[in-house]
């Protein structure tokens, strides 16, 4: 059996994906932030027996020595830790660069000198800044339009010059917007919910103009595609293989304002409807 360590494995996404990999037979060793609480964020919500089949290991990835120490006998690496708000990015930069910068140098350079055999590193769709075309490909240009962006460019060309310099096993992911159960509270989607739920006749939502892509955290590619997406040793063309943005082309407006609004349900859309409408009666009740 495979082992494998999710980095940021306490977070929203983390979280799902340690379950996913758990349900297909991988032995998860997860990685979560320190803290003097001892709480494993949301694995903490996961029913006793899931909890009790993961490894955990609390540590900092700002820390080689426990990145390293965490990253030994691992066979395959989801990296995923970060500090992730844009809002924030802007009060305390600094932070970004150490976490996200620093911390992808240290999970690629604990995978050259251990010899992981697959590292895949989460980056986002927001390093393509405002669109220049659509839909974004790979090929887009990066644009860092907030620290955060600027932080997870800095983390993509320090993981892809480990593939370039020393062809690194890795690859790297650029989800755009992911949503579902255990997403922050502030994000687009739980706030239109919250605001339906609380009986608003009237969404406040600030700038109405942009559009986005929305993926599913639990049915979406980003799951399926974390653990379909393996570069190996042998793999050595650059490009497509090693970066991969991943969209399910859901536009907010159908999401949301063909099904919540209008109860429409589109077969392959309902697992996050049931999602939306649970999350609607439970705020409501
Ligand atoms: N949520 C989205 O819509 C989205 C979209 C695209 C990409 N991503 C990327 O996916 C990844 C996960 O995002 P998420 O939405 O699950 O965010 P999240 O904040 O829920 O999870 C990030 C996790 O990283 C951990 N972390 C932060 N600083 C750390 C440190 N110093 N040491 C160890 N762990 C630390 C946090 O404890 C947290 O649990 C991130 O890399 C993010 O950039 C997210």
């Amino acid at each position: 059996m495979s082992t494998v360590l999710v980095t940021g494995a306490d977070g929203f996404i983390g979280s799902h994906l340690t379950e996913a990999l758990l349900a297909t037979g991988y032995k998860v060793r997860a990685f979560c932030l320190y803290n003097s609480n001892g709480s494993w964020g949301w694995l903490d919500s996961l029913p006793e027996a899931t909890k009790g089949a993961i490894e955990v290991v609390l540590g900092d990835i700002r820390d080689p020595l426990c990145v390293r120490e965490a990253m030994r006998g691992v066979d395959l690496v989801f990296h995923l830790a970060a500090l992730i708000a844009i809002p924030y990015s802007y009060v305390a930069p600094a932070s970004y660069v150490d976490t996200n910068i620093h911390g992808t140098l240290n999970v690629v350079q604990a995978a050259r000198d251990l010899g992981v055999s697959r590292l895949i590193h989460t980056s986002t769709s927001e390093t393509y800044g405002t669109a220049q075309f659509v839909p974004i490909t790979e090929d887009h240009p990066q644009v860092g339009q907030s620290p955060y962006a600027a932080s997870k460019i800095g983390a993509d060309q320090i993981a892809l010059s480990y593939w370039r310099s020393f062809e690194t096993p890795l690859a790297v992911l650029r989800p755009f917007n992911t949503y579902g159960p255990r997403q922050s509270a502030r994000a687009v989607i739980p706030s239109i919910i919250t605001q339906i739920a609380f009986g608003k006749r009237q969404i406040k939502l600030g700038a109405l103009s942009p559009t986005r892509d929305f993926n599913f955290v639990t049915e979406c590619h980003l799951i399926r595609f974390h653990c379909k997406f393996q570069p190996r040793r042998s793999d050595t063309k650059e490009g497509r293989a090693q970066i991969k943005c991943a969209s399910q082309n859901d536009k907010l407006y159908n999401c949301f304002h063909l099904s919540l609004l209008h109860g429409n349900d589109y077969c392959h859309r309902r697992s996050r409807l049931r999602w939306i409408y649970t999350c609607t009666q439970a705020i409501t009740e």
